[in-house]
């Protein structure tokens, strides 16, 4: 009946409402023109009111087919008032907890779908090369397994049990494939991939999302090898629609139809850039007005045949009535509004995936903090740098900055964000002191009115190379620090320095951060340094010589409480990083799958080893980990590899592990990665205690892309690896053997 449906209404369309169907526009302009001239079949980026108004505009047109409503709500309810923000999906990665990560897209889509959205542009399924690109803190790091358990988890989070649940909204896989694979880390520069490259390791969490039921798909900006994404056909039909068997949506990247025009250049006009858009298989087209006549021509001219405008009108319908669109057209619910939005449920999970998400990088035995003293002796913690409290830092980027939106001036409200500074402030025992000095900016602004405008229509400012230091701000930090017992410093990015069309040439922490931190660890005061920001930095020598070091990338709302709470030990870290942690900017990128075959380990200048690895992450107690043993050391391509492994807490408190297996297929027909992630499970070892831990791995995922490009079980002896972290030194092996080999 779906597809009767679908005949009879595409039978009743003319061209233009077809080709209205296919435009998603920013509902920040002109409703009147953009609903009831141009017919447009979605819209996103709105405020409440005119959302009502948008909706109420479709319903008018001539055959009232309702609008479908979007937005980035990435990580929480980007645009919405004290809606709830959850750490970035950086953040959420370092937790290696799907169930926590479905949980938060649960209340996300819960809290969103309230407010009339109905599909929200998440998850990132892009995988980190490159970390001076402006977008890694979007996505859920370098390790493309890992990426599609989360994206997957997200995708459950978000679709929930089924799409005609009205807390249910449409998850978007983006940005398919290979945006992330940037020359210099530029934000959106072409991708250098091969197709092998890109099968082996970029499409993998796109085609998970597509087992898992996503609905829809982002394309990227960038093109691959001379073709834009938005272009290419086969990797639109032939792999997305084809091999995957995609019967979803695809929606553009902002302007990707026009940019084939005035970017990249390779259409000579609009019409030309409708043609080539819609013939490779792009649904929606978003925020290309011009597309509107443009497509109109291209199908009057015999270049288009209105038969791909019907096939993509059709996936757009679908998935309308897939919503019940028709049946409702599920507008803002404002009773429900008040029921969900903040609620005191999605503030407790909020602050358990921040808890969970913290990463002990370093600790000399300082942290916990005074935990066996249970506050007998009044301390005093000096809470410095600036971003100790600076909300924004905390919610990082698609989370509401005051002035993004015009409906949210403001951004959240500030009493809805914890900084470490309100979270110090709060968890510190009674008869402690917290103090407080900023000692050092970030950035200074030099505002450029000629500066590139980004969707949220804010120009970006370039970013000076360096702030000077404010010897007085400089002096007051370090005396606050000089009378504590333990300083704090809070040290990161800004929203400046980070995003969409926002990369960074270096990795330093910038402005007088580093003058500040020197001073500061030059006191003797035992010194925590907190890392707050979009993504990681290379941590600079004297937070080496720090009594510990905390990688809490953008931990959301609560980040400040939870932060507060693992210093003094009223929680135990339980993080790993899912990107590795460079030390210095020229070894970008630092992945640890990379291909195997090259001279030595090192630079000539500097090893080639990053800081800190992928998967690393320390806790407060000793846990020992015993040989991996396996049921069987002789699979088929079928079998699957069943591998146990057993943790002994050792110590007094409880464990937070993260038990990581990966395989490395011995020889290999082409150069493949040294080794991969296959498997990953978290358990809790409580003190004293030990657990047996079992991870299965499905031979067929012991995979590799062959020269021809097919995805094969290469057969002879592999290797498990299973530890606490990629690390060599982490690891223990195992070797099984996989036969006959074939293709999967
Ligand atoms: O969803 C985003 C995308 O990630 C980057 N460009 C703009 C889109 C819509 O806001």
């Amino acid at each position: 009946p779906v597809e009767d449906r679908l005949d009879d209404l595409i039978g009743r369309m003319t061209l233009p409402e077809k080709v209205g169907q296919m435009l998603q526009l920013d509902a920040r302009g002109d409703l009147g023109d953009i609903v009831s001239t141009k017919l447009a079949g979605s819209i996103l980026h709105t405020s409440p009111e005119r959302m009502v108004e948008a909706i109420a505009l479709a319903e008018r047109t001539r055959l009232g087919i309702p609008l479908l409503t979007a937005d980035d709500c990435i990580h929480g309810h980007s645009f919405w008032p004290g809606a709830t923000i959850f750490p970035t999906q950086l953040a959420m990665a370092a937790t290696w907890d799907p169930e926590l990560v479905e949980r938060a897209a649960r209340a996300t889509a819960d809290e969103v779908s309230a407010t009339g959205i109905h599909w929200t542009f998440s998850p990132v399924l892009c995988i980190t090369r490159d970390l001076r690109w402006g977008r890694v803190g979007e996505t859920f790091g370098e390790d493309p397994h890992l990426i599609g358990e989360l994206g997957a988890a997200m995708v459950r989070g978000y679709q929930g049990d089924g799409l005609t649940d009205p807390t249910a909204v449409l998850a978007c896989a983006k940005h398919f494939a290979g945006y992330s694979e940037t020359q210099g880390g530029r934000d959106a520069s072409e991708a250098d991939l091969s197709r092998r490259k890109l099968t082996s390791w970029f499409l993998p969490p796109f085609e998970r999302a597509v087992q898992e039921g996503c609905r829809t798909f982002m394309l990227g900006y960038q093109a691959i090898d001379g073709v834009p994404v938005t272009a290419n056909a086969w990797l639109l039909d032939e792999v997305l629609k084809g091999e995957w068997g995609f019967t979803g949506t695809l929606v553009t990247d902002w302007d990707n139809v026009g940019r084939m025009v005035w970017e990249q250049k390779v259409c000579a006009d609009d019409v030309e850039a409708a043609t080539v858009a819609v013939r490779a298989g792009n649904d929606l087209v978003m925020t290309t007005p011009a597309f509107f006549h443009a497509a109109q021509e291209a199908v009057a001219r015999g270049l288009l045949d209105e038969a791909h405008v019907d096939a993509a009108v059709r996936r757009v319908l679908r998935i309308k009535l897939e919503l019940g669109l028709f049946e409702n057209p599920r507008p803002p619910d404002a009773a429900r509004q008040g029921l969900v939005i903040g609620s005191a449920d999605h503030a407790a999970l909020n602050l358990d995936v921040a808890r969970r998400s913290l990463v002990l990088l370093t600790n000399d035995g300082t942290l916990p903090y005074a935990a066996d003293d249970a506050g007998a002796t009044a301390r005093t913690v000096a809470v410095l740098g600036p971003n100790a409290d600076d909300p924004q830092a905390n919610l990082g980027d698609w989370a509401g900055a005051s002035g993004q939106v015009d409906w949210m001036p403001d951004g959240h409200p500030r009493d809805t964000v914890e900084t470490v500074l309100d979270g110090f402030r709060a968890v510190v025992p009674p008869g402690w002191t917290v103090t407080h000095a900023r000692g050092a900016e970030i950035e200074t602004l030099v505002p450029d009115p000629d500066g590139p405008l980004f969707p949220d229509g804010q120009p970006r400012p370039p970013v000076s190379a360096a702030a000077p230091v404010d010897p007085d701000q400089l002096a007051e930090a370090v005396a606050t620090a000089r009378d504590a017992d333990l300083a704090v410093v809070v040290l990161g990015d800004t929203m400046a320095l980070t995003g969409e069309g926002c990369s960074t040439a270096t990795l330093e922490l910038q402005g007088g951060q580093v003058a500040l931190l020197d001073a500061v660890v030059a006191t003797g005061t035992p010194v925590v340094v907190v890392l707050l920001h979009a993504k990681p930095c290379v941590v600079p020598p004297s937070a080496l010589r720090a009594a510990a070091v905390i990688e809490a990338v953008s931990p959301g709302m609560r980040g400040g409480r939870a932060l507060a709470e693992l210093v003094l030990g009223h929680v135990e870290p339980a993080g790993r990083l899912a990107v590795s942690i460079p030390r210095h900017v020229g070894q970008q990128p630092t992945y640890y799958n990379q291909v195997r075959g090259q001279h030595g380990h090192r630079y000539a200048d500097l090893t080639q080893e990053p800081q800190f690895v992928f998967g690393e992450g320390l806790g407060y107690t000793t846990v020992e980990w015993s040989e991996p043993g396996i049921e069987q050391d002789e699979l088929a391509p079928t079998d699957t590899l069943v591998a146990e492994v057993t943790l002994t807490n050792t110590g007094s408190r409880p464990a937070h592990e993260v038990v990581q297996a990966y395989v490395t297929d011995v020889v290999t027909s082409v150069t493949w990665a040294a080794k991969e992630l296959k498997a990953f499970r978290r358990v809790t070892v409580p003190a004293g205690e030990s657990v047996r831990v079992r991870l299965d791995v499905p031979a067929a995922a012991c995979s590799i892309v062959d020269a021809a490009g097919r995805r094969v079980v290469e057969p002879g002896e592999f290797r498990l690896l299973v530890g606490r972290s990629s690390r060599d030194t982490d690891l223990h092996g195992v070797t099984f053997t996989i036969t006959p080999g074939g293709v999967v």
